[in-house]
């Protein structure tokens, strides 16, 4: 494994295991040598805090769009820093978050200018990761697995995830996407995980 800083993103529908994934990446990367670094979105910080309040809300999708991009676009400083000092940085969600759950919802009013739309408002405010890991699942299969979590949020429907993981599969056509099936146990996930992001690390 090298020393530089290398930007891992993390996508995928509810349930895929993101966040699982990332934690034992990270472990994974230490015990090679690596300093790694998980962060997540919406972050923690005030901007954070803001977009998972709308979550709870009834608002415009645009708004939530801009939102999220807000608070993006300081996390970047942040994740720009951290590489900068030579860290591995695992990012849970960014960019195709936005462009994949806000492009669903707000696909009946703008039809397909909604994901252009989101593309472009995100392209001057993120850093291109060096690898995006897209997550996939049934979304039945995924619902299930964050349904053991207790109350869903307005996100977590499966005709609304279905759309949202088309979304995605449109966006991992570009390079430096990988797409991993989740479907499967957490040690097999892991494994072409680890895979598609060897050469970077
Ligand atoms: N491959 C797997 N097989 C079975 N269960 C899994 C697998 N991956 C994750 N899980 C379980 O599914 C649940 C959801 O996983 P996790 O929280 O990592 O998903 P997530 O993608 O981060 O979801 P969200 O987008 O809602 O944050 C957890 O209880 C986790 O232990
Ligand atoms: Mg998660």
């Amino acid at each position: 494994m090298s020393g530089k800083g290398v930007f891992i993103v993390l996508e995928g529908i509810d349930g895929t295991g993101k966040s699982t994934v990332s934690k034992k990446l990270k472990a994974w990367l230490e015990e090679n040598g690596r300093e790694a670094v998980l962060t997540a979105e919406p972050t923690d910080d005030w901007l954070g805090k803001a977009v998972r309040r709308a979550n709870n809300e009834e608002l415009d999708p645009r708004t939530e769009s801009l939102l999220f991009t807000a608070d993006r676009c300081q996390h970047t400083l942040r994740i720009e820093q951290m590489l900068k000092d030579g860290k591995v940085v695992i990012c849970d969600r960014y960019y195709g978050s936005t462009v994949a759950y806000q492009g669903a919802a707000l696909e009946k009013d703008m039809g397909e200018n909604a994901v252009s739309w989101l593309l472009n408002l995100n392209g001057p405010v993120v850093r291109h990761p060096d690898v995006t890991i897209l997550l996939t699942s049934d979304p039945k299969v995924a619902m299930n697995r964050v349904g053991n979590r207790g109350e869903l949020s307005k996100f977590e429907r499966v005709d609304y995830l279905t759309k949202v993981q088309d979304i995605y599969l449109t966006l991992a056509r570009e390079a430096r996407w990988t797409v991993v099936d989740s479907n499967g146990k957490l040690p097999e996930v892991l494994e072409a995980v680890k895979k598609a992001i060897q050469a970077y690390v």
